[in-house]
């Protein structure tokens, strides 16, 4: 039996995505296999995120539980990566000195060669949270797993400076991957198979990847690219920020049908007051006017956002704004949190006065609506026939298979195996509360070419 790799990874897509890639590098390098099992691992990475709540203390907490799992065997290595690392760095060490490696998310590809110094640490930890620019894409081996939908990343980190957000400061400013190597990593999933694709990037709309030929190419033009790779049906991005939600983008949703009806665009709130103390650079009607532009290109395009409930100094007034943007966009999902401030960014200087059961309160408000909207949108999906990734089984049941429609929505239907891992059109004929039911439309609608054995 080889050596074994257990990652724990807390946070967003983007975190998702880099566990994937540290458990790539670590294979090539070291011959790690990935378990889920953390008793058999050798080795043991926290990948970690500080967007909201008491990130840093759940971090101390999760590795008082592992200081145990270390002390068990000789030799173990415990890392610390992410976003918490990148803020507290060297500090980690300090409170829980049994760490061995503290490493960013742009480090993330200098694992090889900190595990070897960890090991032959005496003392001190392996710290390294630099920003080395574009260096962390040049230097991933080939990505060794891929299945029905895959994402790849197409830029790092964030230029916004949002007043609430840590994201440039953990994971750096915006950092564009070269236009070539995303195809090419497109390229080697649509030739396993993968159908979809979903352009990842902190701020994935701000892409603006250097070409061959000296000049940039933004998302858009990125779009256009990928849709042309063979046996990519289906592309989808996140997350995007509507400062450069630009016409050439919003045009291709017009132009390539292979872009899924579904947009994720994170508002925050629908007070201008608000938005500008947060500093998003942009008002609500202008926010209105992408989403109408959005829907004019790509006529019943579902969209979903992030939402920021109880900012500092939001007022009844402030808060209801937010409720007739919702009202006006009729949102069919969120991501929506109450405020928490984030150590060193700007907005945790400001009073964070709106008292914590009128945060909940707002927050429960605007969740409830947003539901009710997204029990709309589903009812009017049965009795349609939608074009589904079956993405698997069903969690719920064995002899389901459970896929994905264009607009975001989990479909639970029966039919065989060998469905997975392509595209299935499936009759709606329930709503099921926060998925669908459906039913085969057309049995001999199966994906070409594609065998189970692939994914599963
Ligand atoms: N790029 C995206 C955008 O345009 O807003 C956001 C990425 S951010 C890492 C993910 C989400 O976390 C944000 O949209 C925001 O709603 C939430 N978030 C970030 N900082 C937060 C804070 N201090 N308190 C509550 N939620 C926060
Ligand atoms: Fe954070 Fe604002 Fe960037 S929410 S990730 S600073 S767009």
């Amino acid at each position: 039996m080889g050596p074994k790799l257990y990652i724990k990874t807390f946070g967003c897509q983007m975190n998702e995505y880099d566990s994937a890639r540290m458990a790539d590098v670590l294979a090539e390098s070291h011959g790690l296999e990935l378990t889920s099992r953390p008793e058999e691992a050798d080795v043991l990475l926290l990948n970690t995120c500080s967007v909201r709540d008491k990130a840093q203390e759940k971090v101390f907490s999760e590795l008082g539980r592992w200081r145990e799992w270390k002390g068990e065997r000789p030799g173990r290595i415990l890392g610390v990566g992410g976003c918490v690392a990148s803020q507290e760095g060297a500090a980690i060490h300090q409170r829980t000195p049994y760490v061995d490696l503290i490493f960013g998310p742009q480090t993330l590809h200098r694992l090889p060669q900190m595990l070897e110094a960890a090991r032959a640490r005496s003392n001190a930890p392996v710290v390294d949270i630099s920003f080395p620019e574009i260096e962390k894409f040049d230097r991933l081996p080939e990505p060794t797993v891929s299945g029905p939908g895959v994402f790849v990343s197409i830029m790092e980190g964030c230029s916004k400076y949002c007043t609430f957000c840590v994201v440039p400061y953990t994971r750096g400013e915006e950092v564009s991957r070269p236009f070539e190597d995303v195809l090419a990593e497109v390229a080697l999933h649509a030739g396993r198979g993968a159908r979809e694709v979903t352009l990842l990037g902190q701020n994935v709309n701000a892409y603006r990847g250097p070409m061959a030929d000296g000049t940039e190419a933004d998302l858009g033009l990125l779009i256009h690219y990928v849709a042309a790779i063979a046996g990519i049906e289906r592309i989808r991005f996140t997350t995007s920020h509507p400062l450069e939600f630009d016409a050439g983008l919003i045009q291709a949703f017009a132009e390539v049908p292979a872009l899924a009806d579904h947009v994720h665009l994170p508002v925050q709130s629908g007070s201008d007051r608000i938005l500008a103390l947060m500093k998003r650079g942009h008002t609500a009607l202008e926010y209105r006017s992408i989403v109408r532009r959005l829907r004019a290109a790509r006529p019943g395009i579902s969209i979903s956002s992030d939402f920021i409930v109880g900012f500092p100094g939001e007022t009844e007034a402030d808060f209801e704004a937010t409720m007739a943007l919702i009202e006006a966009v009729r949102f069919d999902h969120s991501y929506s949190f109450v405020y928490s401030p984030r150590p060193g960014t700007p907005a945790a200087a400001y009073a964070d006065d709106v008292p914590p059961a009128v945060k909940q309160a707002r927050l429960r408000r605007l969740q409830d609506r947003i539901g009710e909207f997204a029990a709309e949108y589903r009812a009017a999906m049965v009795g349609s026939v939608q074009r589904v990734l079956v993405e698997g089984r069903s969690r719920r049941s064995e002899r389901q298979l459970a896929g994905k429609t264009s607009n975001n929505n989990t479909v639970h239907f029966t039919g065989p195996g060998d469905l997975i891992g392509g595209m299935a059109d499936v009759l709606i004929t329930a709503d099921a509360g926060s998925s669908l039911r459906g039913e085969l439309a057309a049995p001999r609608a199966r994906a070409q070419g594609q065998t189970a054995a692939n994914w599963i």
